[in-house]
């Protein structure tokens, strides 16, 4: 029903891309620092391809998880300057923080984390449990003026409680913003996920869009979500605040 309403409001001829919303916001860029572009060449073919699909800011956001990614703000920062300076392109450094114990300290600590646009977070928890320190280090980061975005917020099933949002409606009350993949709408992680990713986008709770990219490989499943109803949905919403960084 839906998915024929809007088949009715975008006919092919209105299919925009990723211009109009110009900044991805998720990304994994930066060589050998995480489980995204493997070597420099491979970030180049990543940032060419996002460019020819309509990006025109990146901002990349490794991972800093503790006894996975090693990394911290430092090295991010390090890596993204090296980049830049070598091939002269301008991609923007943050990082996507995993939610555990080391963060919740480091956010305690006062340490400065890398933030992008707006004083936004990117964090992300879990795929498999629920866990209670994400309601935590959501607190301690609103009640120092962070905005924490939820990243791929759609790949944690267990937040999909019966089958309803409501789990996702207590999270933006606790004003966290959902960003949701690209490839989702495209079953990339599964069925539900992409089930989860449609019933956000027709309840127009989605913030951010990201490609989440990790290699070139990713890059035609971005090409062909341009296709997808929900997507140009929400690339036409005008709701996204991607437009904003
Ligand atoms: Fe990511």
């Amino acid at each position: 029903m839906l998915l024929s309403l809007f088949g009715k409001l975008f006919s092919k001829k209105d299919i925009v891309d990723y211009s109009v919303i110009k900044t991805d916001m998720h990304s994994h860029l930066i060589p050998g620092i995480d489980d995204g572009a493997k070597d420099e060449q491979t970030a180049l073919l990543m940032i060419e391809g996002l460019k020819a699909l309509g990006f025109t800011q990146l901002i990349t956001t490794p991972h800093i998880m503790k006894s996975y990614f090693d990394n911290n703000e430092q090295i991010i920062q390090n890596g993204q300057q090296n980049f830049n300076d070598k091939y002269h392109t301008n991609v923007v450094a943050a990082a996507e923080y995993f939610v555990d114990e080391s963060f919740v300290e480091k956010i305690k600590n006062n340490m400065p984390l890398l933030t992008f646009g707006d004083n936004y977070v990117l964090i992300e928890v879990s795929m498999g449990v629920k866990d209670k320190q994400l309601e935590e280090a959501v607190f301690e980061l609103t009640s120092r003026n962070y905005k924490p975005v939820l990243a791929h917020c759609e790949r944690y099933p267990y937040m999909f409680e019966h089958g309803k949002l409501n789990y996702y409606e207590k999270l933006k009350d606790a004003d966290v913003l959902l960003q949701v993949n690209i490839r989702s709408f495209l079953g990339q992680y599964g069925e539900i996920q992409k089930k989860i990713a449609r019933k956000l986008a027709v309840n127009d709770m989605i913030d951010f869009l990201g490609t989440d990219i990790h290699n070139e490989l990713q890059l035609p499943m971005l090409k062909d979500a341009l296709q997808d109803e929900y997507v140009q949905h929400l690339l036409n919403s005008n709701q996204l605040k991607n437009a904003l960084l």
